[in-house]
């Protein structure tokens, strides 16, 4: 049985072993980790017995906007709405209740977003990424 949590209070490892399954999230390393999850807003996890098998988290001030990121599925556990079950416990959260807007950014998945209620109607994102650029000169 799957069961799902919002501890930040986890090892590690579990969640790097998830991050090596994707293109963006490889190569983090455990103290860049720890301190990302420090200043993250709400975790929600998904565990099979004591294996960590589906991660998401959200970026928010709690009253206008919140982002959510990571949502990763341990690949043997795919289409078992795992992936849905973290997203809805995201949006239910009783600390992001208050929240207007929830955003996200996605390449391949938007119609598993759709089906929960997102839509890429209503605005664009734009990406500044630090590897491509050179620090600005004030
Ligand atoms: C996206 C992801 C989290 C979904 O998790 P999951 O537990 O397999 O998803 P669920 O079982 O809850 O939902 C499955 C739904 O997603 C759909 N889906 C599965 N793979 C898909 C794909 N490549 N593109 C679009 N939809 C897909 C299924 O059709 C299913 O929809 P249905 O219920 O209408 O049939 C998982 O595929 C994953 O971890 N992918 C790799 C990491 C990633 O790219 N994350 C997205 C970051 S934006």
């Amino acid at each position: 049985m799957i069961t799902f949590g919002d501890s930040k209070n986890f090892p590690l490892h579990h969640l790097i072993t998830l991050f090596e399954q994707t293109d963006w999230a490889k190569g983090r390393t455990l103290e860049d980790v720890e301190q990302m999850l420090t200043h993250t807003s709400l975790v929600i996890t998904a565990w099979d017995k004591d294996q960590l098998v589906g991660f998401g988290r959200v970026l928010t001030d709690f009253v206008y906007r919140a982002s959510i990121w990571d949502v990763i599925v341990d690949r043997p556990f795919h289409n078992r709405d795992i992936g849905k079950g973290i997203v809805n416990r995201i949006l239910a959260h009783p600390s992001l209740e208050h929240v207007e807007l929830f955003w996200l950014c996605t390449r391949n998945y938007q119609s598993f977003y759709a089906s929960l209620g997102f839509s890429e109607k209503e605005q664009t994102g734009m990406v500044w990424d630090r590897r491509k650029h050179l620090t600005p000169i004030l």
